[in-house]
């Protein structure tokens, strides 16, 4: 579906929570996981923001289907200011699980092409953008390099997702690590998603956490535990969110829960 891209949201008085979302390993649910926490806070009628942040992949707009009229590199260019990039996606804020994009783009080379002041200059606008929303979600890069690092710093809250596997654990230790030393005061949650069951997945959240509490000195709260489930495949596929198609299911339902946790 084409969609308009629309001046962002009128200002309101509580700046919105960021949450970055990040992972050392890529291919871990990080922007399924965005899209669905964008959704579930539109659910429960918090207006929500979510970047694309994986500039030159433009992840999620593939993933939701829609054909953004302008994205990043329009600002990125100085055509456009960062709110006039904004696209509203089912129906946007305000509406049943609805919420704002800023879409990434795609065909311009990798985040880590990218000068470090072009990426400092858009995470600097959508802080700027905090006071016209309750939670604005980043859907970062994967990995550890300078330009995601950078968008995660511009966050209140991070998530770092992790799968069961252990490159992907490994890879999640790597990131908590280089944010804990790039900023010590950082406190990173964890989400294990595609889990086998909810207690394997807390049986690796508690290996990462003991790791990290052993090594860096910090034990990462766990945000919650998202089972491996054939409908976000299935949502993907079909270009739409879970949160539409599969509302009862299992994956969306945790997602729902850890949109309280973050919330609390
Ligand atoms: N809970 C889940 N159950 C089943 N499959 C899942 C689940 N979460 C993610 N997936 C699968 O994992 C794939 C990768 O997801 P996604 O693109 O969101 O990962 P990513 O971490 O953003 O990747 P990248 O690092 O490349 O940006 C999806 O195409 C989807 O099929
Ligand atoms: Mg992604």
């Amino acid at each position: 579906m084409a969609v308009a891209a629309k001046r962002a949201a009128a200002p309101r008085q509580n700046p919105a929570t960021i949450i970055a979302v990040g992972s050392g390993k890529g291919g871990v649910g990080k922007t399924w996981f965005s899209v669905s926490l964008a959704c579930a806070f539109g659910r429960s009628s918090k207006r929500a923001l979510l970047v694309d942040c994986d500039l030159g992949l433009a992840n999620v707009d593939v993933q939701l289907g829609v054909r953004p009229e302008a994205d990043l590199s329009s600002v990125m260019r100085g055509w456009l200011e960062l709110d006039q990039a904004v696209t509203p996606v089912l129906g946007g804020p305000g509406r049943a699980a609805g919420f704002d994009l800023l879409p990434g783009h795609s065909g311009s080379g990798a985040l880590g092409a990218l000068k470090l002041e072009e990426v400092h200059r858009i995470a600097t606008g959508v802080t700027e953008l905090a006071p016209r929303y309750d939670r604005i979600l980043l859907d970062l890069a994967a990995g550890i390099d300078p330009n995601v690092m950078r968008f995660a710093r511009a966050a209140n809250r991070v998530v770092v997702v992790t799968t069961e596997e252990p490159p992907a654990l490994t890879d999640a230790y790597a990131f908590l690590k280089v944010l804990r030393l790039a900023q010590p005061a950082a406190q990173p949650w964890i989400v294990v998603n595609m889990a086998d069951t909810r207690g394997s997945g807390r049986r690796i959240y508690e290996q990462l956490a003991k790791a990290s509490e052993s090594y860096l000195g910090y034990r990462p709260p766990l945000a919650g535990v998202i089972c491996r489930d054939p409908r976000v495949s299935d949502s993907i596929r079909a270009q739409t969110p879970i949160s539409v198609r599969h509302p009862q299911s299992q994956a969306f339902e945790d997602v729902l829960r850890i949109a309280e946790v973050l919330s609390a």
